[in-house]
């Protein structure tokens, strides 16, 4: 049997990476069968729109879908195809685990952290206008409903995979009614699961705590633009964007997707670190109950970082993508 999988490649280095990742998958021999599907800049070009309505019926005739960056066209009054992704399918948890890998140095040792992100409110719902001439108004939106959807997500998560503590963090002195709703829909799911040692901190308290010392976090709740700035923040403690993977997994859809972008500066020159769409990868292959296969494809990914000698510039290496694939290909 193999898993049909919706394959968005994605802008600037997305089919560099994806195309490295796809090489990789084929090697180990995962059982996946890929469904080319636009998104992004490439689909503009091409039908109009940065996520056209057949790569939507795409990823949702197979539930499953791997995504490299996408670009939206700034202020050409298009909405970002990854938000359109996100909210049109309920993809409400923004899944970003943060670990520290071999072989990359960076301050902190066995950083291990789980950042869940609301995916689908706050200011991300795109309700903007002008009240007059030099005054515009943004709205942040917060429902209890979605606040008990992740909280509930994120304890039900924690008591199949052995996390023992959240903090939900928050801006409610400053914003009482969206977060202090949103805190409100955590403290209440959270009392069904006493077991789950649960805490709430100021967002600004996290970011500095985090910036200090991650030891003492386990799973991080946030809010949309909360959870989008500090996500990044948790991936640069453990070696940067090129290293991070994420989801957004709904109930009955998930979409793997790297944390970085497009990066255009490298874009197209073969340096580009495919990391965050593979360990993607492999979060979906984990996703689908495949563990044996993605203990092998890590094993041969972490061997090639402990040794170094075919990485990318990014981790301080001078290997091209492709050879830092082939590097790990060799490995498997
Ligand atoms: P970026 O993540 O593309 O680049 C930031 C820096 O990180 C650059 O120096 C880049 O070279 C480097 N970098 C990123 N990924 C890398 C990789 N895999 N290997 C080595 N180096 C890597 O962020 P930026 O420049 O702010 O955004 C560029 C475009 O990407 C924008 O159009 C933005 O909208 C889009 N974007 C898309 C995202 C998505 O589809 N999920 C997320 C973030 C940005």
């Amino acid at each position: 049997m193999k898993y049909r999988v919706t394959l968005i490649e994605g802008d600037g280095i997305g089919p560099e990476v994806t195309g490295a990742t796809c090489r990789i998958l084929h090697a180990a021999g995962a059982p996946i069968e890929w469904e080319q599907a636009p998104g992004g800049a490439a689909a503009v070009a091409q039908y109009g729109v940065p996520m056209p309505d057949d790569t939507m019926a795409s990823v949702k005739r197979n539930r499953l879908g791997l995504k490299g960056p996408l670009e939206t066209p700034k202020g050409k009054g298009f909405r970002s195809a990854n938000v359109t992704l996100r909210q049109e399918l309920e993809l409400y948890v923004g899944y970003r685990p943060v670990r520290s890998l071999p072989g990359i140095h960076t301050p902190y040792k066995d950083v291990d952290l789980l950042v869940l992100r609301e995916n689908t409110e706050d200011l991300y719902a795109g309700i903007e206008h002008e009240l007059k001439p030099g005054m515009v108004m943004s709205l942040k939106v917060s429902t209890r409903q979605a606040g008990e959807r992740i909280s509930r997500w994120a304890f039900e998560h924690m008591r199949n995979h052995g996390h023992r503590k959240i903090h939900c963090c928050h801006k409610a002195s400053v914003v009482p009614m969206a977060d202090g709703a949103f805190l409100d829909a955590f403290h209440a799911i959270g009392a069904e699961y006493p077991f789950i040692e649960k805490d709430d901190l100021p967002v600004d308290n996290l970011a500095f705590a985090l910036a200090q010392d991650p030891g003492p976090f386990d799973v991080l709740l946030l809010q949309n633009l909360y959870g989008d700035i500090l996500s990044d923040l948790a991936a640069g403690l453990v070696g940067g964007l090129g290293v991070a993977p994420g989801a957004n997994i709904g109930d009955r859809i998930a979409v793997f997707e790297a944390v970085h972008g497009t990066a255009p500066d490298i874009a197209g020159q073969d340096k580009a670190n495919p990391l965050s769409v593979l360990l993607s990868a492999l979060l979906m292959l984990e996703y689908v109950g495949e563990v044996k296969l993605v203990e092998r494809i890590e094993r041969a990914v972490f061997d090639v970082l402990e040794e170094g000698r075919h990485v990318t510039g990014d981790l301080g290496g001078s290997a091209s993508c492709s050879r830092f694939t082939d590097a790990i290909i060799d490995k498997l």
